[in-house]
């Protein structure tokens, strides 16, 4: 089938088959992705008009158990600077983040066992009891059912954790052996169950992926049905075992961005840091092929720089206040507006469920 067949069969049922799916992937030319571009932007737009939610990123512990290959803070990682926060300078985060009109706050951290349920419930409650009327997501990699059930019961609305690879032995090639794609899907989904908008996502250009893996991506994301979904391209770290890989490319994150938005229309859809280092206008691209999220970063300046995931990160060097201005001029440029509100997950109407 021609791309523009797929296109137009993905933005009206919200769906279309595996090899169609590959075909667009591969296939797809400059003229045909300016079509997919333009129904992904009009898509958006019809959910949320030209409004672009704000998260406020507070990064705060750069401490990991785990050893994914991709990421600079793995713990073989000998080089990494680790730090991390204390309640009091989160709260100093979310309180500047407040009065700079974030109304989401993102809890990142690597995986840090001195953020036990207890210290980290704490922490929500506080945030929760400050700030009642904001959102709080959490991203703190995996859990056990019970860790995520207290952390919802304290406050927590959200959880960002990416699948990265629906493919299993993709998913090996990426992660130590005693991580598994099982663990993860079974997180994924408990976390649905406990109630949190829940967000999966993978970097696009992972060494060893292949079309194939996206399209089980795209496949599991059907599967899942996540709120949100985080999408990024993969940029080597200097100082891990894929220092020398090549770097995913923003044109095919472009395209994975456009197809999810038309397979999800309401999907809260990040225009993501990584789109953001790959391409100085990442992000605008981003937006304008579908994309109706954007998080700057709340993290103390002193600490940008040691959350290193990968190589020239951008905004390390920027306060808050400069980080938001920035990007609320960038959206502007673009015909957005950045807006004040929890901006959380509607479905307005059951476009996950349409059958073809
Ligand atoms: N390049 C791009 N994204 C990365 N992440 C981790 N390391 C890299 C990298 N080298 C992403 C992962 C993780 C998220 C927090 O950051 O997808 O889930
Ligand atoms: Fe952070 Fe531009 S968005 S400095």
């Amino acid at each position: 089938m021609k791309c523009v067949k797929i296109i137009e069969k993905l933005s009206q049922f919200h769906t279309a088959s595996e090899d169609e799916l590959a075909e667009l992937i591969d296939t797809i030319n400059d003229e045909e992705l300016e079509f997919l571009r333009k129904k992904a932007q009009a898509t958006a737009q019809e959910h949320f008009g030209n409004k672009i939610f704000v998260r406020g990123l507070i990064e705060f512990s750069s401490y990991c158990k785990n050893d994914c290959l991709y990421c600079g803070l793995r713990r073989s990682n000998k080089k990494a600077v680790r730090y991390r926060l204390s309640k009091e300078q989160i709260m100093q985060c979310c309180k500047q983040g407040y009065e700079l009109g974030f109304r989401t706050f993102v809890l990142q951290g690597g995986e840090d066992s001195y953020f036990d349920d207890d210290k980290m419930c704490e922490i929500v409650k506080a945030i929760r009891s400050d700030f009642s009327d904001c959102a709080i997501t959490l991203s703190l990699g995996e859990r056990s059912p019970e860790s995520y059930q207290r952390l919802f019961d304290s406050g927590a609305d959200r959880y960002l954790l990416r699948h990265e690879t629906a493919n299993e032995e993709h998913y090996n090639k990426l992660h130590p052996s005693e991580m598994s794609l099982k663990n993860r899907k079974s997180c994924l989904f408990k976390l649905k169950e406990i109630g949190y908008q829940t967000g999966a996502g993978f970097m696009v250009g992972s060494p060893y992926q292949t079309t194939q893996t996206l399209v089980e991506d795209l496949m599991f994301l059907k599967e899942l049905k996540p709120q949100m979904c985080g999408i990024g391209p993969f940029i080597h770290h200097k100082d891990t075992p894929f220092a020398s890989e090549n770097d995913g490319s923003v044109r095919q994150c472009l395209i994975l961005l456009s197809i999810i938005r038309l397979m999800h229309p309401s999907i809260l859809l990040p225009a993501t840091t990584a789109l953001g280092t790959a391409d100085k206008f990442g992000r605008e691209m981003g937006v304008l092929h579908g994309a109706n999220v954007v998080m700057p970063n709340l993290s103390p300046r002193a600490h940008r720089s040691d959350y290193s995931l990968y190589d020239n990160k951008i905004c390390t060097g920027d306060e808050a206040a400069e980080c938001i201005k920035c990007m609320s001029n960038r959206m502007k440029k673009i015909g957005y507006m950045l807006t004040v509100d929890r901006g959380d997950y509607k479905e307005k109407f059951g476009e996950d469920n349409v059958q073809v």
